[in-house]
């Protein structure tokens, strides 16, 4: 086939590889300069195993740059990010205005991004038939195959995760399918458009209300004395339960975000809740950490904080939608003294250091936001012998199973005798 890929982002442009590595010939698309530039001339780096080997062995089927040409299929893979907690569909809807003067009868439209219910009809499909005067779904055809690959493990989970292929016609949904089953070798499986939507949404909304059934087990705890590991790990023991952890807040692009998307205009009072317990949690801890400092004799106001993590997960290098960022935000709002560390993230709303020693001199607390794994094995002797006088740790991931010597020490839902 010829496919046309537009978005050659952290999905879109393995995705495009992968088509071209089967065969396909691939045209990729971006309207960012620098990427077109990075991948042209092989500077482009996306940090996954296998991807080195993949650009390598599509390269031969690829050409990329920065406007669509006419094909058999184009899959759209651009950004739907939030705004002001509302779906912002507008690089969608750009998306399908650059393509709409190339689609022909008989192509196929997919849509990977994850978008709101009926997106893929009312944002791509009504565009394209205004401009074109065809008909979605009679002259052209429309899907939506949502992505769930796991950043860290992206290559083997865009070939061997299930697929879903959502389409409301049976022309459509073969031929997605057919695109579909030259690189993945997980299961196809066959949808109407809004039920594909939904259930994308509905993954990382299951995900983002069990999180908040944890954070509330935590806080639960904390009134009750006991900690919320214990209560987890026990329960966890029932063969049909699985309950997240509690933290110090959710991030990431995809479980803070997707519950807006599904429930936009809807009555969910659930999901709505949800949404309210996981985002109080930063305010949580910063409650936790006037505590601590209270206990040590000092306020929160002129106390240096470092917040130890700036990424949304442990060991990934991506701070976007990063709880760091809310904690950073409400610390300089009670006139914190705010160090950020983080072993790999480069790009983040603060100045981030990657020293953790000199990071901590002087500092009356920490926050260890981010799970590292290089927290794990801290010389906390060490931090405190740099730190000021009756120093703090707030733990908001429960990385810690004890209060190292020496520390003040407070967990999320984990009262700390
Ligand atoms: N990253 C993930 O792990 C992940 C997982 C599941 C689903 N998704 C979804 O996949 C979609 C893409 O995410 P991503 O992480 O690849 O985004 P990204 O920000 O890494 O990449 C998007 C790319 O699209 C380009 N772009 C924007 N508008 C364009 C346009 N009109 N024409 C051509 N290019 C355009 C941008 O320049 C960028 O390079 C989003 O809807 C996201 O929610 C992402």
């Amino acid at each position: 086939m010829k496919v046309c890929v537009i978005g050659l982002g952290y999905i879109g442009f393995p995705t495009a590889c992968l088509m071209a590595k089967a065969g396909h010939n691939v045209t990729g698309v971006d309207i960012s300069e620098e990427r077109v530039n990075s991948i042209n001339n092989g500077s482009f780096k996306l940090n996954e195993p296998g991807f080195e080997e993949l650009f390598t062995s599509a390269k031969k089927n690829l050409v990329v740059k920065k406007s669509p040409e006419k094909a058999d299929v184009f899959v759209i893979c651009v950004p739907t990010p939030l705004k002001n907690k509302a779906p912002d569909n507008s690089y969608v809807e750009s998306a399908a205005n650059a393509i709409a003067p190339l689609v022909e009868k008989g192509n196929l439209v997919i849509l990977e991004s994850t978008v709101m219910p009926k997106a893929t009809h009312e944002s791509i499909g009504k565009i394209i038939e205004n401009k074109t005067n065809m008909k979605a779904d009679a002259d052209f055809y429309l899907a939506h195959c949502p992505e769930r690959a796991f950043p860290g493990n992206l290559i083997f989970e865009l070939v061997n995760n299930d697929r879903i292929i959502g389409s409301d016609t049976e022309k459509g949904k073969e031929l997605t399918k057919e695109l579909y089953a030259s690189f993945c070798k997980g299961g196809l499986l066959l949808a109407g458009t809004v039920t594909a939507e939904v259930a994308k949404l509905s993954e990382n909304t299951f995900r983002s209300v069990n999180i908040a059934f944890a954070n509330e087990l935590a806080l639960l705890s904390e009134n009750l004395g006991i900690n919320v590991k214990d209560v987890i790990s026990l329960a966890n023991k029932h063969p049909r339960v699985n309950i997240h952890a509690p933290g110090a807040g959710v991030g990431g692009h995809c479980i803070p975000v997707d519950p807006y998307f599904l429930i936009h205009g809807q009555n969910a009072p659930l999901v709505k809740t949800a949404l309210e317990i996981n985002e109080s949690m930063p305010e949580h801890t910063i409650h936790l950490l006037k505590n601590a400092l209270h206990s040590a004799g000092k306020s929160i106001e002129g106390a240096k904080v470092v917040l130890l993590g700036a990424a949304y997960k442990p060991d990934v290098d991506d701070a976007r939608e990063s709880p760091a960022e809310k904690l950073a935000e409400i610390l300089i709002s009670n006139k914190a003294n705010v160090v950020v560390h983080d072993p790999l993230v480069k790009r983040f709303a603060y100045p981030v250091v990657s020293d953790i020693g000199s990071a901590v001199e002087g500092a009356d607390a920490i926050i260890i936001s981010t799970a590292h794994s290089a927290y794990k094995s801290v010389d906390w002797k060490n931090m405190k012998e740099k730190m000021n006088t009756k120093p703090v740790i707030v733990d908001g991931r429960n990385l810690l199973s004890s209060a190292p010597p020496g520390f003040i020490y407070k967990s999320i839902g984990n009262p700390v005798k």
